[in-house]
């Protein structure tokens, strides 16, 4: 049985704004980073892959592609006398935690741009941001349908913010443009077979969404072959670590919408493995190692790791001494469970001979 995550509702605009703030472990963060060390990244040994991918987004081929279109507003009036109170609260959640994260990049992506001299980097940077940009506002349109708009100045103000060395900058943010891209076409191509299920307008635009997130993460890539020291060694060590942060994050907060999934004929455990084999394709452009997602140790140890999250939730509902100590508890179990399964085995793979990808899934 499914245990709904969060037992607040979002109700208004303070309760949306509110969960935006969070801070937990599962929530998306903002990110700063030492900026100076982004002024020395050199994509030399990239250099006419690098200025191939600047005029693709020179070209901006999305500049006019978020806006309604004029069927919008009647096919979410259609929709939403359909929904249930519990999917309407799953896709409110939906879209504040997918607008936190898009507006993360957007203002990372910015302060790099601010702090630098490096032409490279500033001028990605600059097209980076541009996306993000539209993506968070965009989503923050269907948020104010329901009077739930997040106050993006407020939350840019007053947000927690984690320190992530650049090396961190660069694989968390790789891996999350990729599995960001893997997730939209996933939905994408599903709505696509079935397009009864399609019970909101957004996931229209999810095609073209998904090139974006994918040129931000080949960007990333060619960063990483650039400076091919990132790809070996003890770092293998460190990109092992963040596949399995980004994988079991998103495995556990999908499990806490499971209504949202199966709205869209989706079950959320056969569409985060979906996710994950997509990924992990992908991936064969600049990590010479993946994830065994098939390991049976893996799968049990990420099913483990979201009992354990359900645990740690339920406790942390109850509040009080007892409550706090089984949050304590549960949050050992995690660590412990966590370290399991960044001990299975991973598998390796022979890294692709051209570092470029098309988005073809
Ligand atoms: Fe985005
Ligand atoms: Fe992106």
């Amino acid at each position: 049985m499914n245990t709904p995550a969060h037992t607040h509702t979002i109700d208004s605009r303070d309760d949306a704004n509110e969960r935006a703030r969070q801070s937990t472990m599962l929530s998306p963060r903002f990110y700063t980073t030492d900026f100076d060390a982004f002024d020395r990244i050199s994509v030399e040994g990239m250099r006419s892959q690098w200025d191939a991918m600047m005029q693709e987004y020179e070209g901006d081929n999305n500049h006019d592609h978020f806006q309604r279109d004029e069927a919008f507003q009647d096919e979410l009036s259609a929709a939403m006398a359909k929904w249930s109170p519990e999917l309407r609260q799953e896709l409110f959640d939906f879209f504040v935690s997918s607008l936190t994260s898009e507006f993360s990049g957007c203002i990372l992506y910015n302060e790099i741009r601010k702090k630098i001299e490096n032409p490279d980097i500033q001028q990605l940077m600059t097209f980076m941001a541009r996306d993000e940009s539209r993506h968070a506002g965009f989503i923050n349109q269907s948020l104010r349908d329901f009077g739930l708009n997040i106050d993006l100045g407020e939350l840019k103000r007053n947000k927690h913010y984690t320190y992530f060395k650049p090396k961190y900058i660069i694989y968390a943010t790789y891996l999350s443009e990729k599995i960001g891209y893997a997730r939209y076409i996933t939905i994408y191509r599903q709505l696509e077979r079935h397009p009864e299920l399609r019970f909101h307008p957004i996931f229209r635009w999810f095609e073209r969404w998904r090139n974006d997130e994918f040129r931000h993460g080949e960007s990333f890539a060619l960063i990483m072959r650039a400076n091919p020291d990132l790809l070996r060694g003890m770092n293998l060590w460190l990109i092992r670590f963040f596949l399995l942060a980004v994988y079991a994050t998103m495995y556990v907060r999908d499990h806490q919408r499971p209504i949202l999934h199966n709205a869209m004929g989706l079950e959320a455990t056969a569409y985060d493995y979906e996710v994950f084999r997509i990924t992990n394709t992908i991936t064969e452009q600049v990590f010479p190692i993946a994830l065994d997602i098939d390991h049976p140790e893996f799968r049990s140890g990420l099913e483990h790791l979201l009992q354990i999250a359900r645990a740690h939730e339920a406790a942390k509902e109850r509040g009080g001494l007892v409550g706090n100590l089984q949050r304590a508890w549960h949050a050992g179990r995690a660590f412990v469970a966590f370290t399991r399964l960044y001990f299975v085995p991973v598998k390796t793979q022979a890294v692709l001979a051209e570092p470029r990808l098309r988005p073809t899934w």
